[in-house]
């Protein structure tokens, strides 16, 4: 997973402090800039003075960075056209159901078995409030349902663990011991340079409700850990779990790494999802732009930048086309783009050539029954691992149906190379393997069908994100290039989100429709 923190430090890293400010007040980023402009999509009366007409743009890539280029510059009559070297629009923004097909750069062909009305979100699976995503869904009229990212009911599951432990029980345990080491520290003095007498009292009173630790200041358990038989009727006050494990295995255990999490910007719930998948996103755009403008089997095989125009070459159904267009949006994934013939000089080529393509895998699972929810009473939310699955997710609707669809691994680095170089049955049965760990045989016995994407193995994306690491590079292909411009996630501080996909979008509109009404 990478932060916005790790990515300000992969540019800071790479340009030194200066360049990593410079780039972020390019952006309107520093402190001194802080907030976003409001945008103003292209309106047709925008050129009704100036005596200018919409141009015409060819956007390579139907990503969700090339899709919103396209609808954007649409509003105000732009003739564009969006090549797409896959069979459907959307790019990394891929719904898998019955039917769907793909073929990996291995030449593994996968056809889904998912029965109606189960699928899988392969790509972008969750949605913040603040992202400008959710602002597209209400403009686009997509129904939003609420993604549970976060389970008190979930589980952790670490190598030597005999049982998982569920996220309720490992808080408790690790903000009672830290609540009680703090408390201990406080009470002994070992902090009176930094606290007033008053301060302490404040701190203690918190940390004794925060780690249910007592006015005896000890963690000795507590109801949050959950229960082994539940409160009831009259006399049944339920069977708390315990007694916890001792302070040394709870932090031996290491289940405290994953709650920072949930306090992430980009993570925090409330998250959001589609109803009914996230392709409906990319479905809703392609129709608002016009389905013929969005041509699908179009393979860009050149980019020639002119004085007057830009020359665009691709291939359709294996037979050589051209088109030619005022400007271009080049909405492709960096490293992509990097292998295709154009005349944007060296410095592009070599700023391209700083992106690469980072391997992640998912895999969805089909179910014949929703045994985590009646077994497990886990409904929806994310189990963490420190196995090779990285993430089982559960799904967050259809509750209480007939089947279910679970993301079985959603994991990167290593793991995701691991599980890519395997053929899907192979990751199916592995994945199964490990997951029978954490859930029992029912992970195995009850599984209808599965999917799986290496997303760094996957024809014309390949990589699950490319995260910029080189500040000039980052800045040179956030600037036109005659007139070719540069789309996506990759071009902006939130790098592998949707979100970031119709932020390059939007920039790049302005700058072109600016362009356009001065030329
Ligand atoms: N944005 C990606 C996710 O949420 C990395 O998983």
């Amino acid at each position: 997973m990478i932060s916005r923190r790790d990515f300000l430090a992969a540019v800071g890293a790479a340009g030194g402090a200066g360049a990593m400010f410079a780039t972020m007040g390019a952006l309107g980023l520093a402190p001194t800039a802080m907030g976003t402009p409001d945008y103003q999509p292209p309106r047709p009366s925008d050129f009704t003075l100036g005596g200018r007409a919409a141009a015409k743009v060819i956007v390579l890539g139907g990503g969700i960075a090339g899709l919103a280029s396209a609808y954007e510059l649409g509003k105000a009559g732009y003739d564009c056209t969006v090549l797409e070297a896959r069979d459907v629009a959307g790019g990394r923004n891929f719904t898998v159901r019955g039917g769907t097909r793909q073929t990996d750069l291995d030449g593994r062909t996968q056809v889904g078995r998912f029965s109606d009305g189960e699928y899988m979100n392969a790509g972008p699976a969750r949605l913040a409030q603040w992202m400008v995503t959710l602002d597209y869904c209400r403009e686009l009229g997509i129904p939003l349902e609420v993604f549970t990212n976060v389970n008190a009911s979930a589980l952790i599951y670490h190598e030597g663990m005999t049982a998982p432990v569920r996220y309720r029980t490992a808080k408790a345990d690790v903000y009672g011991y830290v609540s009680e080491l703090l408390a201990k520290a406080t009470d002994q003095g070992a902090l009176d340079s930094a606290l007033t007498s008053d301060d302490k009292q404040r701190l203690l009173a918190f940390l004794e409700d925060w780690g249910d630790i007592g006015t005896q200041h000890k963690y000795t358990g507590s109801l949050r850990r959950g229960f082994s038989v539940d409160p009831g009727a009259a006399e049944q006050r339920g069977t708390v779990l315990g007694p916890p494990p001792s302070l040394s295995d709870v932090l031996a255990s290491g289940v405290g790494r994953h709650f920072s999490f949930e306090l992430e910007y980009e993570q925090a719930m409330l998250m959001f999802q589609p109803v009914g998948g996230m392709d409906r996103i990319p479905a809703a755009l392609v129709r608002a732009i016009g389905p013929a403008r969005v041509r699908t089997g179009c393979a860009v095989t050149g980019i020639t930048n002119g004085d007057n125009g830009v020359s665009v070459t691709y291939t359709r159904n294996g037979q050589p086309q051209r088109i030619d267009a005022d400007y271009c949006i080049a909405a492709m994934p960096p490293h992509v783009t990097a292998k295709i013939p154009h005349n944007l000089g060296a410095g592009v080529q070599a700023a391209l050539s700083t992106y690469h393509g980072d391997p992640v895998g998912k895999m969805g699972l089909e179910y014949r029954s929703r045994w985590w929810e009646t077994d497990h009473r886990i409904y929806g939310g994310i189990t963490e691992t420190d196995l090779d699955l990285d993430h089982v997710w559960y799904p967050s609707h259809g509750y209480h149906g007939r089947r279910g669809t679970l993301i079985g691994y959603y994991n990167t680095g290593d793991h995701a190379v691991a599980y890519g170089q395997l053929t899907p049955a192979q990751r199916e049965a592995r994945a199964v393997a490990q997951g029978v760990r954490i859930h029992g045989d029912k992970y195995r016995t009850e599984l209808a069908s599965s999917f799986s994407v290496a997303w760094h193995r996957t024809p014309y994306i390949e990589g699950g994100w490319a995260i910029p690491t080189d500040a000039p590079s980052y800045r040179l292909l956030n600037e036109p290039q005659g007139r070719v411009y540069f789309a996506g996630d990759w071009l902006t501080f939130l790098v592998t989100w949707q979100a970031g996909a119709f932020a390059s979008a939007r920039r790049v509109v302005t700058e072109l429709h600016e362009r356009v009404l001065k030329s």
